[in-house]
């Protein structure tokens, strides 16, 4: 059954209805898909035929296209988001993609606080940019729901800095404390690794990312 979204949610779905294709560009401009693709590759991701991933509040679709640039090959990936625009492009990219199995992936619309999965779905969650739109602990604690135990969430914010605080200001979003994601994500997960982006990276000016284990419901 559709749900009516809450009025910051349906503010935040028409702002990016209306920016979709401007952020998709300036996405690609900043390379922040092989910075990601990069980082993936690095860990030592493994998958069955029957592992589902979700791209939790996908956008565009970068982090989808990194993660399948980086050689992953799950059964599913999901990518979920509010903005109907920006899925479309998102479905676009990845039908038009050589490195991308885009016959594997669905694009969805929802919210990341209602996912409409059953606990313990996923084997991976990645999520870029978007818990700066909730409340901190009513979006992992969602994450955590639909995590297996000792799955991974890969989390990648915006970390604090004048970058980010320009940021907040024209994306109408949060950020929120190295120290407060530490703590929260304490609650359900095990942080088994920090990762800052090297400088030369564009997303290495606004992102950083905390490699999360999930550890108990
Ligand atoms: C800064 S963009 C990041 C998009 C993408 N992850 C990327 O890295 O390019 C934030 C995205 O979060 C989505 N979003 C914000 N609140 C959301 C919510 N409650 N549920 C699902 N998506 C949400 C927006 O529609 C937007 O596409």
């Amino acid at each position: 059954m559709a749900r009516i979204l809450e009025t910051s949610e349906s503010e935040t779905q028409t702002f990016y209805d209306r920016i979709a294709d401007v952020h998709n560009l300036a996405m690609k401009i900043n390379g922040y898909r092989t910075s990601v693709a990069n980082y993936l590759e690095s860990l030592n991701l493994t998958f069955d035929k029957n592992s589902l991933v979700l791209d939790a509040g996908s956008g565009t679709g970068i982090i989808t296209l990194g993660f399948h640039s980086a050689g992953f090959r799950p059964k599913k990936t999901i990518a979920l988001d509010l903005s109907i625009n920006s899925l479309k492009i998102a479905r676009d990219q990845f039908e038009k993609d050589e490195e991308t199995d885009a016959e594997n992936i669905c694009a969805v619309q929802g919210n990341i606080l209602q996912l409409p999965f059953a606990d313990e779905t996923f084997d991976l969650v990645l999520t870029c940019g978007v818990l700066e739109y909730v409340s901190l602990e009513e979006g992992l604690c969602e994450f955590a729901r639909i995590l297996k135990t000792g799955a991974k969430l890969v989390l990648i914010p915006v970390k604090p800095s004048i970058v980010g605080s320009v940021l907040e200001i024209l994306y109408n979003f949060k950020t929120h404390s190295i120290e407060e994601t530490e703590e929260i994500a304490g609650r359900w997960f095990e942080i088994v690794g920090n990762y800052e982006f090297p400088i030369t990276e564009p997303i290495g000016w606004s992102k950083m990312i905390f490699l999360l284990e999930k550890s108990r419901s």
